[in-house]
């Protein structure tokens, strides 16, 4: 089975895409024969600065490998150093309907949110349908808000093999539940779009402050704390072991205990979980020549693939 899943580099990672993408394929790495990479040519439709652009790319390369991505299991590679991903989407895009990318959300809530309508954005799906189908992909670990852009990527490949004969595998999104949605220090989705995030690789002071700056009811101590809302709560389960979370769980409806002491909880189990991911990250960032071989080799493999998917399209359109 190949497993297949992209990150844009248009931020600094936080607690969402560890737990709603990052964590979930790493936990696949194990089951098959995973391809992951750093979409950087997507990146381009947010972000507009090279210097910017560079020291995201670089940042998520370290934290994708100090996460736990390994490099003997997992071909890990930048987007744009396979160059042919960009002549497929050109080669689906002549068979995508507008229609098809005019019902997507994603695009029309970022240009609510002032991200230039540029043709890029609008026809980012199609560039995503390239990424799954140049690697023969079968499944792809995503967040929930990927849902609707895997399923226009399944719509492209039946209309392709529809007109050209069976050339793609339609591809399975893989979205853990428990996970689907991690919400932020305000309770919405945590986004970077939304200012509400904490980054994986915070330093104690920002997290401690992060944390302690979480939005919560005016319950008083004494009095027992609703559970169903409580982001505190919903963060703590990412991390706690079950009886720790049981534990809070219970103190929330009890009373006697205030928020401030949940968020000290919270801020420890965090802290804790992240420690061995960070004594990595320090390594990596020691030694960025190992970072770069990685990537260098991840480059080789995943453009021999390409190579040869691209072979079978261009025979199959009449390109050759
Ligand atoms: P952001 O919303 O911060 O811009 P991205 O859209 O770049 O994040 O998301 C990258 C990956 O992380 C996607 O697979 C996405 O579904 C997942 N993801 C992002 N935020 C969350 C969240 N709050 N909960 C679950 N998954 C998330
Ligand atoms: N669009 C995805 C996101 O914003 C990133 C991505 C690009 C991706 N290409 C992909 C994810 C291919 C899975 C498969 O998070």
């Amino acid at each position: 089975m190949r497993i297949l899943s992209g990150i844009q580099p248009s931020g600094i990672l936080h607690w969402g895409n560890y737990f709603g993408m990052m964590q979930p394929a790493i936990r696949l790495q194990e089951q098959g024969e995973a391809f992951y990479f750093i979409a950087d040519y997507h990146a381009l439709t947010s972000i507009r600065d090279p210097a910017v652009l560079r020291e995201y790319t670089h940042g998520v390369a370290l934290d994708f490998l100090a996460c736990g991505l390994d490099p003997a299991k997992t071909c890990f590679f930048l987007q744009s150093s396979v160059p042919a991903v960009a002549e497929l989407a050109w080669i689906l895009s002549t068979l995508t309907p507008m229609g098809l990318l005019e019902r997507c959300h994603s695009y029309k809530d970022k240009v609510a949110r002032n991200l230039p309508a540029t043709h890029g954005l609008f026809s980012y799906p199609v560039l995503m349908a390239a990424d799954i189908l140049l690697y023969d992909s079968d499944l792809v670990p995503v967040g929930k808000d990927q849902k609707q852009h895997l399923e226009v990527v399944r719509d492209i490949a039946i209309k392709f093999n529809e007109r050209y004969g069976i050339i793609f595998k339609l591809p399975e999104p893989s979205i853990p539940e428990a996970t689907e949605t991690v919400p932020g220090l305000d309770g919405a989705k945590m986004s970077k779009s939304y200012a509400n995030t904490v980054e994986i690789f915070a330093t104690e002071k920002v997290l401690r402050k992060k944390i302690m700056g979480i939005q919560t009811d005016s319950t008083p101590v004494h009095a027992p704390k609703p559970i169903g809302s409580s982001t505190i709560l919903m963060l703590y389960k990412l991390f706690a072991n079950p009886v720790d979370y049981e534990q809070m769980r219970a103190d929330h409806r009890r009373g006697g205990v205030g928020y401030g002491d949940f968020k000290k909880r919270l801020f420890e189990a965090a802290w804790l979980f992240f420690e061995p991911m960070r004594n990595r990250r320090n390594e990596l960032l020691a030694d960025p020549e190992q970072v770069n071989q990685i990537l260098k080799e991840g480059t080789v493999r995943a453009n021999t693939i390409a190579q040869s998917v691209m072979e079978r399209v261009r025979f199959a359109i009449g390109l050759k």
